[in-house]
């Protein structure tokens, strides 16, 4: 029997590789995505119930009319820098609207979730690479709502038995290889996808920072393919289902790479000059994160395969080229 899985934001970047991935997996899949930035068309075929998780009622409604297995909880504001002026969007959102997933599937005995948080809850940290005991000290409200979240599942395993999976994402790139679907969001703030929009419109992008205590002095960030990301989560189901208890582990590469390493990689991979500017530092910006994804290895069994630079930017730019989201 096919096992059955809403995934809320799965018509977004990471959501929509994902439910790919879980329906070759086998899994019978819902998407719950109210489409402020997600595609309907990334996810062909997939039953899609649009609402918000403010919505309480909208959420508990989904709850009383389907029956799942786990959830996999991807809808959530995203945008460190403009958390910082909207916190009330990101308290709301993505605090509330997942308590609001969480109460539903309480109320109905669901117990197995995974959820999306962020490499941006450690802040600035104090050793690199940074494994998942470092210290939790977000510098930014969307860091803090994605920290607020882990510890209320952690409560909520021990009162109600509601076991979890929190993925701490690093960065997200990159492009399904088949070029069907792959990151499309407006605003871009994503590195990778503005250095080849950069290259397309000839419009150059700003590096924030060229003063950082890094060997070329931009900022060091851990890239991670989307797919590779994708086969985590349905690992992450299959831990739920086997072990039965709660995890937070870090989803990254383990490799980092500067602002400028990336544009040179760009420019060798496709060929094209990236035209770019030096500007200042963006407020709260560490110099440098990457993951130690030993947990992951040893407790999942992940191991990314396409999170080379290499495949990262060849992915993404196929998919530039056949989408144009410029
Ligand atoms: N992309 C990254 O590098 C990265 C890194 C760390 C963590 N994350 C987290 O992973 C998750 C997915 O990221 P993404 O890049 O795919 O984002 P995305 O914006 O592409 O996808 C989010 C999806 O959720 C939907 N959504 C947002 N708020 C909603 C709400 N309140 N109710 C219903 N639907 C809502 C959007 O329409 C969109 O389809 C997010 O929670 C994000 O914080 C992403």
């Amino acid at each position: 029997m096919s096992k059955k899985v809403l995934v809320t934001g799965g018509a977004g970047y990471i959501g929509a590789h994902t439910v790919k991935a879980l329906t070759e997996a086998g899994y019978h899949v819902t998407v719950f995505d109210d489409l402020s930035r997600g595609h309907p068309e990334h996810i062909p075929g997939i039953p899609l119930i649009i609402g918000r998780l403010e919505d309480e009622k909208a959420v508990m409604d989904v709850f009383e009319s389907h029956e799942f297995d786990a959830v996999i909880h991807f809808a959530g504001e995203s945008q460190a820098g403009e958390s910082v002026s909207k916190p009330d969007k990101y308290f709301r959102r993505n605090v509330i609207g997942g308590l609001n997933l969480c109460s539903a599937m309480v109320r109905k005995g669901v117990n197995r979730l995974v959820f999306s948080s962020s490499a941006a809850v450690y802040g600035d940290p104090e050793q690199i690479p940074i494994t998942e005991d470092a210290p939790v000290r977000p510098k930014n409200p969307y860091g803090e709502t994605k920290a607020m979240l882990e510890k209320a599942l952690a409560w909520y395993d021990h009162a109600y038995g509601l076991k979890s999976v929190s993925l701490r994402y690093f960065n997200a790139a990159g492009a399904d290889p088949g070029a069907a679907i792959g990151e499309d969001h407006e605003p871009e703030t994503h590195l990778i996808p503005l250095v080849l929009q950069a290259i397309t419109t000839q419009k150059p992008i700003t590096v924030f920072g060229d003063d950082y205590p890094t060997p070329d002095g931009t900022a060091i960030r851990d890239y991670v393919h989307v797919t590779d990301l994708a086969d985590a989560h349905v690992l992450a189901l299959d831990f739920l289902e086997n072990q039965r208890r709660s995890l937070v582990v870090n989803l990254g590469s383990g490799r980092g790479y500067s602002v400028l390493e990336i544009i040179r990689e760009a420019e060798r991979v496709t060929g094209k000059q990236v035209p770019y500017v030096i500007g200042p530092r963006r407020e709260g910006d560490p110099a440098v994160l990457v993951a130690s994804s030993e947990k992951a290895s040893q407790v999942l069994g992940w191991e990314p395969k396409l999170s080379s630079l290499e495949d990262i930017i060849a992915t993404a730019w196929a998919w530039h080229l056949k989408n144009r989201v410029d």
